[in-house]
Parts: C-alpha cells; structure tokens; sequence
C-alpha cells in the first residue's frame, strides 16, 4: 500500500474519497489478500444503522497480518516484547515465528472446540502470548473479547456474560510496576458466576503458584506447545465480526462495541501507515494496553498488517524510574513513539535528567492519543522528547471508530498544539448545533458528528442492535454522534474539547458517571450519589463523587477509603473517586433530574458562577454543598 508523500496529495486524496468513496476505497483495499473479491463496495444507511463494506469479500485478517509477510519478510521483527522489570530480557519474534506460536494457538483453541462465531475472552497481562490468543481468535473465526487486566471480577464476569463467551484466557499473575496483580484470583471470582464458561486456560506468566480447577482450569502451554505450527485461516465473511471491545458510555452498563473483519482491516493499516508515515525499517512503539481500542489497532493489527517491527510493553511509565520510556526508546531505537497525555503530563512533573539522560536521536514521530493535550503538555512533548525535530500527530478517534479519524499525517500536515488538525480521507466530519443543524464555515463551534460511513467504523453492540441505535445514531439523524464537542479554526483545522455527555475522561479511559454511581449506590448505606468530571492536573479529569447516605454521617476519611475499596472491587481501580464528599441532598429540577452542571462548577471550585438555581427543588443544598466543599475526603 502506498501511502501519502505530501499535504498536497493527502488534498487531492481527500477530495476523492468525498467523490467517490467507493472507487477510493476499493482502490485501497485491493492491496489486501482476499480469498474472493467483494461483490459490492457499500450498502449503508445511518437509519438502522446498518453498514457493510466490502459486502460478499471473503478473507481471513491473519492471513494479511501473517502469512502475506511471509514470502518477502519471514525473518523480519514482529514483536519486541519488553518487560515490566529492565533487569529481564526482552524478547522478539520474527514474523515466521509469530505464524507459527499463532497457529500453534489457533489449533489449541479448536482442539478446545472453540469454534467460528465462538467469543473468547482474553484477561492477560501485556504479554507476547496475548498477541497470539488475539490473533489465534481471529485465524479461527473466533470472537476475541479482551478485558484489561486492570478491571475487578465483576466487571469481567459482567462482560463475559453479555458476550456469553465459551473460553477464558487468562494468566497466574503479573507485575504492574511494583504491584503485583493476581490474575488468576480475581479470573476465578468472576467464574463464579459465568455459567457460559466451558474452560479456562491458563498461561505461566509470573510462576507464581495457583490453584487449578479440575475439570475447568488447563495450563495454556500444555494445550499449545505440542499442536502443529499450521492452521488453516478460516473463511470469514467481509461483515463477520472480528471483536468486541466493551466501552462505558454516559448511560447504563458498558456496551460490547463490535467490529468487522474487512472494513477495520482496511482502515488500520492505512490508517497506521499514513498517520505515522511508517518506513520500512521503523521500530514503531504504542504504549497502551491491548486491553483497549489503541492496543487493538495500533498494537496488533494496524502494525501487522504493515508488516512493522511493533513494541509491546508490559509495564509502566515510572516503574522502576521516571525514565523507563526514554531508557526503551534509547535501547530499542524506537523510531516511532505513542503515548497518551497523562503519561506525558505525569513525566513532565518529573525531574528532566530522567528525559535528558537517554538519546533519543532514533525519534522521528510522536504521536498523541486519548483525550485532549493541553497546550503545556504538547510543547513539552515536543521540546524534551522530540528535541523540536519530531513530528507529533495528535489523533482523535474513539474505540467505535476503530482508527484514528483527524490527526495531522506525521511530517506532512503542519501541526497546530492542541489541535488534531484534518480528518483522514474518507472521514467526513461535520458540526452540528443542539437542534442537528448542520454548521458550516470557520472558526465555529459545536458537536462532533460524522456524516458519511468508514470502513472500520461499529457495526453494532453486542447482543443489543438498538442500543447501537439510540446511543449514536439517534441523536442527529443520518449522523453518527461522537459524544465529544469540537471547534473548527479560520483553516479548518479541528480541535477536540472533550465529552459533551456524562462520560469522563480519567488517564484517557473513558468512565461513564452512571456506571460509577451504580457501583457507589450499592454499597451499604449510600441512598444515591451523584458522580462529575474535574479538572486534574495529571489525569486530565478526576472523578468527583457526591454520595447521600443514610444517618447523620458526615464526610470522613475511613467511608471515603470504605467506598474506593468497594467501587476498585465493582469495577477496577481506574474508576476510583478521588474525592468524596458527602451531602445531605443533590441539587435536583422539579422533575427530580439532577442538575450536574452545577455539581460540575463546584467540584471544579468554580462557585461564582453557579448560573440559575431558581428552577431547583430546593436551592438550598447548594449552599451547602459549597460549604462543606473543604471536608471533602
Ligand atoms: C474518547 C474516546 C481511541 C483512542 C483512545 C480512547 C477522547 C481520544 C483524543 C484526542 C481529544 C480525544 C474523546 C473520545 N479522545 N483521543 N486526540 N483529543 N480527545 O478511546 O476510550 O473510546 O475514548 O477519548 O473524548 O470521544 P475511547
């Protein structure tokens, strides 16, 4: 696949995926290994929604990770696989090998009956057998599901369930940082109550001991290492779905966002190719976990698919020191290097030998990804990493976008900090205002919508078509909503604002306030709470928890430590408040709607400016909330 060399092309290119997207997309995905031709480019309509791209293709995405790199690469670098502790060797895999220990897999999981259409889920550490289950899934027809291994046992119990998945793949244990995390405990938890379960497989990460259960638990190796290092990739239909990966939203309990084989091939590796500008030799480095979105594309598949030298990364930013990063950028040659602005801002605060004690002269781009980069942050990036030679793409997309949508090309489009510039061809963006009018021209604000299919985009939510429906597609007709808000420069270039629903936005994880309120109401002796978004130095948001409990209790440190416990054991430890405050009541309209605007303003100590409280209930509690801002926990 060719990629664009220049800003006047990527014009030219934009302007006729906007013509013809058909001719454009055919064009492109003509470049892939099919195993028979799509009859028809696209057939859509928003309405439904219903979406299909490359309608009557058939293929197998391994096959064009894998087996297509073969015949020119087989000796080439895949993966480096890099440890959470530096004092333990890292690891590559060559392309030959990675086809084989997947095929090795994909035979495991057959020998297991698990077959096309199946869901596996995968709880795994940031391991290189993690790549392969992912990939084995897909090389069967096999639904991967992969939950962080940051989330508790309810979570992935609730998440297996709704995918009723047959198989669970999961580890003993593993290292985050100092921290060790217990995988195979909180896996066994969450077995408890997942009845579609039929097997488990355990892969040897830590060595720590275990207890198996017969019948149920089987060691991962002892199911792979003898099985054949060939498997037939199984027939998969444009439209068949590749994997779930389940995202909070601002209503209800986190939705399984399905995507399909053909389209999402497509879009990741001409999304990876030409957002990067990958060259043949780059060693290229995404710091996220597989267990979201950006681990998915950029990772695995965006990376494979180009035939790219790809670093997985199993442990942390500052573990042992804050200059873990750059100490792999320097060992490794990392030529392409991308993070989110948490890590950024959090390594900023650090001392900057721990920048400037590495050589990072192998860096040609940055990239950004997850929520907005401050200014500060961008320049830092720049500056200290990028030594103010680096191209630094800031990208925007969603886990239901499947790829990067607006994002400067690295090297091509002059960036703008803050801004993530012009969409990719074949993105078509709009803004809408509150009634869906559409708003044309520069330097204008509104919401974010997309008013034109892509190839990578959701296809539906798992289990619950209409819920795909009403969350996307139903607020503005024939668009789909974003959920973010956006401004549009005198250029324009796009800049994302952040969320324009209740959904937050803490170290670029996406965390839907209903979601934590549900887990804060069920512990004992909390009526009802009220959960915001505040601005946070490092995290970007922090989460603000306003509880109502039962009794006359007043904030106090042991209850607020009592209801972190319980929301890290309901969803997982990213989804911890980090500050509680208790109230008597919550500001509420006469229709008993909770006015969050107003709890918005007074988490973020913004009290001057509380706007009309003259349509509340009971105007009162305001006063008191304010009041009692400085007891919070
Ligand atoms: C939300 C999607 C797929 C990326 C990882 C997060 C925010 C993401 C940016 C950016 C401003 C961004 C948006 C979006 N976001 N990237 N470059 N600038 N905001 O995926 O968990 O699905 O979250 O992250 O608010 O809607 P996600």
């Amino acid at each position: 696949m060719k990629k664009i060399d220049s800003f006047e092309e990527y014009q030219e290119q934009y302007e006729k995926s906007i013509e013809n997207p058909e001719q454009f997309w055919s064009d492109i995905a003509d470049t892939f290994n099919w195993k028979k031709k799509w009859e028809k480019i696209l057939d859509w309509n928003f309405s439904e929604p219903n979406v299909n791209w490359f309608k009557g293709g058939k293929l197998n995405i391994t096959e064009n990770c894998l087996d297509r790199h073969l015949k020119t690469q087989p000796n080439k670098t895949a993966i480096i696989w890099e440890p959470n502790n530096p004092n333990d060797a890292h690891k590559t895999v060559t392309y030959k090998e990675l086809h084989e220990e997947v095929n090795k897999t994909a035979n495991a999981l057959k020998n297991l009956g698990v077959n096309k259409g199946d869901r596996v889920c995968l709880y795994m550490p940031m391991s290189l057998e993690l790549s392969y289950t992912v990939l084995a899934c897909a090389r069967i027809g096999a639904i991967h599901s992969v939950v962080f291994a940051g989330f508790s046992a309810k979570s992935l119990a609730d998440r297996i369930n709704d995918a009723s998945c047959e198989l669970l793949i999961t580890a003993d244990g593993f290292y985050r940082g100092k921290k060790y995390i217990d995988l195979k405990q909180i896996a066994d938890e969450a077995l408890e109550i997942t009845p579609s379960i039929k097997h488990s497989l355990i892969l040897k990460h830590s060595n720590m001991d275990v207890t198996m259960k017969q019948g149920r638990d089987l060691w991962f190796h002892e199911q792979v290492n003898y099985q054949s290092t060939e498997c037939e990739a199984t027939t998969m239909d444009a439209e068949d779905p590749l994997f779930i990966l389940y995202t909070s939203g601002s209503t209800g309990t986190p939705k399984g966002v399905v995507h399909s084989t053909g389209g999402y091939m497509v879009y990741a590796e001409y999304s990876f190719r030409n957002v990067f500008q990958y060259e043949e030799n780059d060693i290229y480095w995404c710091t996220a976990d597989i267990g979201w979105i950006t681990g998915h594309t950029y990772i695995v598949y965006g990376p494979l698919l180009a035939g790219a030298t790809t670093v997985l990364f199993e442990g942390t930013p500052t573990y042992p020191n804050p200059g873990r990063f750059w100490e792999i950028v320097e060992k490794l040659k990392v030529n392409t290097f991308y993070t989110a602005p948490t890590a950024i801002r959090a390594l900023q605060a650090c001392e900057i030998e721990n920048v400037t004690r590495y050589n990072l002269s192998s860096l040609k781009t940055l990239g950004s990804v997850g929520e907005p980069i401050n200014e500060e942050a961008w320049q830092w990036y720049y500056k200290h990493i990028g030594k103010e030679k680096c191209a630094l793409v800031d990208t925007w997309w969603q886990t239901e976008t499947g790829g990067i949508m607006i994002s400067p090309l690295a090297g091509i489009t002059k960036e703008k900090p803050t801004f993530a510039t012009y969409p990719l061809p074949g993105i078509q963006p709009v803004l809408v205002d509150e009634k869906g009018n559409i708003i044309e021209g520069n330097n204008v604000e509104g919401n974010l919508c997309i008013k034109f299919p892509w190839p990578s985009m959701i296809r539906t939510t798992w289990g619950d078509h209409e819920r795909c429906k009403n969350t996307y597609f139903s607020t503005y007709k024939n668009m789909y909503f974003t959920g973010d808000g956006c401004k549009r420069d005198e250029n324009g270039m796009y800049r994302i604002t952040g969320r324009v629903d209740d959904v937050i936005n803490v170290s670029g994880h996406r965390i839907g306030t209903a979601e934590v309120e549900n887990a804060i109401n069920s512990f004992e002796g909390v009526v009802e709470s009220a959960v915001v978004g505040y601005p946070h130095d490092i995290k970007g948001q922090g989460i603000y928890a306003y509880i109502i409990c039962e009794g006359n209790i007043e904030n106090n440190e042991t209850l607020s430590q009592l209801v972190r416990k319980h929301i890290t054991t309901e969803i997982g430890a990213l989804a911890k408040p980090d500050k509680i405050q208790v109230v008597s009541g919550l500001p509420k309209t006469r229709s008993g709607k909770i006015m969050r605007r107003i709890l918005r303003k007074v988490a973020e100590g913004n009290f001057d400016s509380l706007g009309d409280t003259s349509t509340l209930l009971d105007p009162s509690v305001v006063n008191e909330i304010v009041e009692k801002r400085d007891l919070v926990g």
